[in-house]
């Protein structure tokens, strides 16, 4: 391990993890079947802090470090990629966003609903013909008095139609420029927000992924979140945070995989012995535990920097990079390894394949924090 863990640290991980053992990993093969939003799960997330890893003790979190929240999405993720993804996402973007740029009052309404799990968050800068490219959102925020009027849409959302509270990146200048979007907090019920398509996707399918449709939705301009202008920065900033929890999230499968992989290889047998005894066998376990510790040990650190209020945009953007890539990797491995009971429902590796692709996608894509990465060491 890279960092030395604090006994406080330690204890945080074996809490997620016997939660993960307990609470998480028998409902999560009936999660991915059923592609039901699991309330339930959440509920009893919420009541051991989960919700709240990223806000303050004094609005009702549990005011967690990056590295302990890091080490968390890594266990709920090894039980369910869709567990890990509706906290880091309440958690990176949503939670913390208003921690660090809302004003008293957002934080006094808002963040203790959120850090007790009644309200859960989402953040919405995709639309249609803005993924990579964040600056061309086309959603719009019109001053009208004291209020903001919003039109516009936005799709892939994570936690979108179960969220309470969304933060919503719109342009309220019609220049080119990134001074030309502000966020919002947009809470549930504002007349005029409504859901269009809830997606039906090939992985994480029991967490919600929805297209938000914003029709005259007025938003008063106390729930601006941040100065008029400073929106693609709240984005960027939100998601350099977000981007280790994905990381985390793609160590999680990457080390289901590998355990699954080991308690098969030990039970299979062909060739009159147990296929771990087989050097082809071994020598992927060996790839897949290395590059997993590889993986592990670059969120750790981006979370590391980030506690230490470092500039960590590289960071989160090579841990997102490595650790996806090994969870898509490992999880084609594991399916190999299990031959044709791989390819079935029988063993959870087909699941680990099918969670694993979206992190290479969203958070940004492994093409766009090779761009971030790039663009660091050429400046
Ligand atoms: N921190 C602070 N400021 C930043 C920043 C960062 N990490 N990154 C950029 N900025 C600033 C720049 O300094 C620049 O400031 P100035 O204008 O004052 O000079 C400004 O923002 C514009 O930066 P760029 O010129 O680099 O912007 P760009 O248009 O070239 O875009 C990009 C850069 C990295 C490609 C960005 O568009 C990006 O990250 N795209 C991917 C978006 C993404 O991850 N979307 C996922 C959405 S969330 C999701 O997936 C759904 C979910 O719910 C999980």
């Amino acid at each position: 391990m890279y960092l030395d863990l604090s006994p406080e640290q330690l204890m945080i991980r074996d809490t997620v993890r016997n939660f993960s053992d307990q609470v998480i990993e028998p409902r999560s093969e009936e999660m991915d079947r059923s592609k039901e939003f699991p309330w339930d799960v959440i509920k009893a997330a919420s009541e051991i802090g989960l919700m709240g890893m990223t806000v303050p003790a004094e609005y009702g979190g549990t005011g967690s470090d990056t590295v302990s929240y890091t080490l968390a999405i890594e266990e709920l993720s090894r039980a369910s990629a869709v567990i890990g993804v509706i906290i880091a996402v309440h958690n990176s973007v949503s939670a913390y966003p208003i921690v660090k740029f809302g004003t008293e009052e957002q934080k006094k309404t808002v963040l203790p609903r959120m850090a007790s799990g009644e309200a859960i968050g989402g953040f919405a800068v995709t639309e249609a013909d803005a993924g990579s490219d964040a600056g061309g959102v086309r959603t719009t925020a019109e001053r009208d008095g004291d209020d903001w009027v919003l039109n516009g849409s936005k799709i892939f959302i994570t936690n979108g139609s179960v969220s309470e509270y969304v933060i919503v990146m719109a342009r309220t200048a019609s220049g080119t420029g990134s001074k030309d979007f502000s966020t919002f907090i947009v809470e549930k019920g504002t007349p005029g927000y409504t859901y269009g398509v809830l997606e039906d996707k090939m992985g994480i399918t029991g967490s919600d992924t929805s297209e938000l449709i914003f029709e005259d939705v007025r938003v008063s301009d106390s729930m601006r979140l941040g100065n008029v202008g400073d929106g693609f920065k709240i984005a960027m900033v939100s998601l350099d945070g977000g981007r280790i929890g994905i990381a985390a999230q793609g160590v999680g499968i990457a080390q289901a995989a590998l355990d699954q992989c080991i308690k098969y290889s030990m039970e299979r047998e062909q060739f009159g012995r147990p296929i771990a005894k087989f050097q082809a066998i071994q020598w992927k376990l060996a790839n897949m535990a290395t590059r997993i510790e590889a993986a592990r040990n670059l969120a750790l650190h981006a979370a590391q920097l980030k506690d230490l209020g470092q500039r960590f945009t590289k960071e989160s953007s090579m841990a997102k990079l490595y650790a996806t890539e090994t969870a898509t990797w490992a999880a084609i491995e594991a399916v190999q390894i299990h031959g044709g009971y791989g390819y079935t429902k029988d063993y959870p590796v087909e699941r680990y394949m099918r969670d694993a692709k979206v992190t290479e996608i969203y958070e940004g894509t492994s093409e766009v924090q090779k761009m971030v990465i790039a663009r660091d060491l050429l400046k």
